[in-house]
C-alpha cells in the first residue's frame, strides 16, 4: 500500500485521515517545520498532505508573525526539503497542499467570471495573502511534484465548529450572495484520484461542489431539517459595516476538475450531510 503522510489534525486532515481507502495513512503529531529532511528519508512516503494551517481569520490578523510561518514559511520550506529528496531518490515524494478559494474576493472577477486556477488573485485579508504567497512560491520552485488544492467553505457530517454547516446555523441573519461550496465528500474523491493519477495530478486545482449556492439558501436548507429557525436575508453591504476581517464570495471554477472529478451538485451534497449531520447531533445528544 502507498503510504502517505498527513499533516493537520482538523477538519479536513481528519476526514481525509479517515475517508482515504486503500493507502497507508501515518498522521504527523509534530508541527510541519518538523518534517525534517531526515524523516523525509526514514518515512519515504508516496505523498505528503499539508492540511495543517492557522485558519481563524481574526485570529492570524493578530498573530501575523506565526500565520506567516505556518500558511507560508514552514510549507514552502518542507516542499524545499521534498524537492531535494526528489532529486536524490528515483521515488518522488507528491506534494498536496491545501490552499484556498479565499485568495480571490469576489463572487466574481473583474469581467462578471468564476475565478479559475489560474485567475490574478484578489486577497483580502491576512491570511489570504499567506495562502496566496505560498501558491505563488510552491508553483515557482518547481509545479512538478505538487498540487495546489484549492477549496471553499468546507462542510461534512461532523459536529464541529470548523464546519461551515455550524457556521451557518448560529447566525440569526444570513447573505444571499452567490457562493462555492466543499463537501468532505468531493475533497476525498479528489484526493483519491490526485493519489492514483499516474500524471496530470500536479499544479493548481479548484475543488468544489457543482453550481453554486448561498449562505441564506444553506440556512433555508438547515431550518428545513429543523436544525434552525428559518434565516432572514441580510446585505452584504450590512454585514461589510460590522465583519472583521471582511467576509469574501467567491465562485470557483475549473475545466479540468469538473472533467476529471465530475463532482456532484452542491446542493444534493448540502443536503446528505445535512442529513447526516442532524444524526450526528441526536447520536451526541443521547449519549448525554
Ligand atoms: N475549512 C475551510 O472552510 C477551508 C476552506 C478553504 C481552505 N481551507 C484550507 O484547508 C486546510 C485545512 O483546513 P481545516 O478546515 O482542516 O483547518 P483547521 O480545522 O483549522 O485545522 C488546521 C490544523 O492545522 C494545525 N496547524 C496549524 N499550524 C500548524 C503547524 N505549523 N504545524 C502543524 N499543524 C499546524 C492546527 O492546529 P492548531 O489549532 O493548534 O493551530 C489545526 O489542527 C487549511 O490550509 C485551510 O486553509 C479550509
Amino acid at each position: 500500500m502507498k503510504r502517505i503522510v498527513i499533516i493537520g489534525r482538523g477538519q479536513v486532515g481528519s476526514a481525509l485521515a479517515s475517508g482515504l481507502q486503500g493507502f497507508e495513512i501515518i498522521q504527523w503529531e509534530g508541527d510541519i517545520a518538523e518534517l525534517s529532511a531526515i524523516a523525509l528519508d526514514e518515512l519515504s512516503p508516496f505523498a505528503i498532505i499539508n492540511a495543517a494551517g492557522k485558519t481563524d481569520l481574526a485570529w492570524c490578523e493578530a498573530n501575523a508573525l506565526e500565520t506567516v510561518r505556518s500558511n507560508l514559511e514552514a510549507p514552502v520550506e518542507l516542499y524545499e526539503r521534498i524537492v531535494t529528496h526528489n532529486k536524490k531518490n528515483q521515488a518522488a515524494i507528491r506534494f498536496l497542499h491545501f490552499s484556498s478559494g479565499c485568495i480571490w474576493d469576489g463572487p466574481y472577477d473583474g469581467e462578471g467570471k468564476p475565478f479559475t486556477p489560474t485567475s490574478p488573485v484578489s486577497p483580502a485579508c491576512l491570511y489570504s495573502w499567506t495562502k496566496a504567497a505560498g501558491d505563488a512560491l510552491l508553483l515557482q520552485r518547481s509545479a512538478e511534484s505538487v498540487a495546489v488544492l484549492r477549496p471553499r467553505q468546507v462542510f461534512s457530517s461532523i459536529v464541529s465548529p470548523r464546519n461551515t454547516l455550524s457556521k451557518l446555523l448560529r447566525y440569526p441573519g444570513l447573505i444571499d450572495t452567490p457562493n462555492s461550496m466543499s463537501s468532505v465528500a468531493v475533497i476525498i474523491r479528489t484526493v483519491e484520484t490526485l493519489l492514483t493519477m499516474e500524471t496530470g495530478w500536479n499544479g493548481s486545482w479548484n475543488i468544489y461542489d457543482k453550481g453554486h449556492t448561498t449562505p441564506f439558501r444553506v440556512g433555508e436548507l438547515l431550518a428545513e431539517a429543523g436544525l434552525r429557525d428559518m434565516p432572514h436575508r441580510i446585505t452584504k453591504d450590512a454585514l461589510d459595516t460590522w465583519h472583521r476581517p471582511k467576509r469574501v464570495d467567491v465562485i470557483l471554477y475549473d475545466e479540468h476538475f469538473e472533467r476529471v472529478i465530475a463532482p456532484n451538485p452542491v446542493e444534493d451534497e448540502l443536503r446528505n450531510a445535512i442529513e447526516a449531520y442532524k444524526s450526528a447531533l441526536l447520536e451526541v445528544s443521547t449519549v448525554r
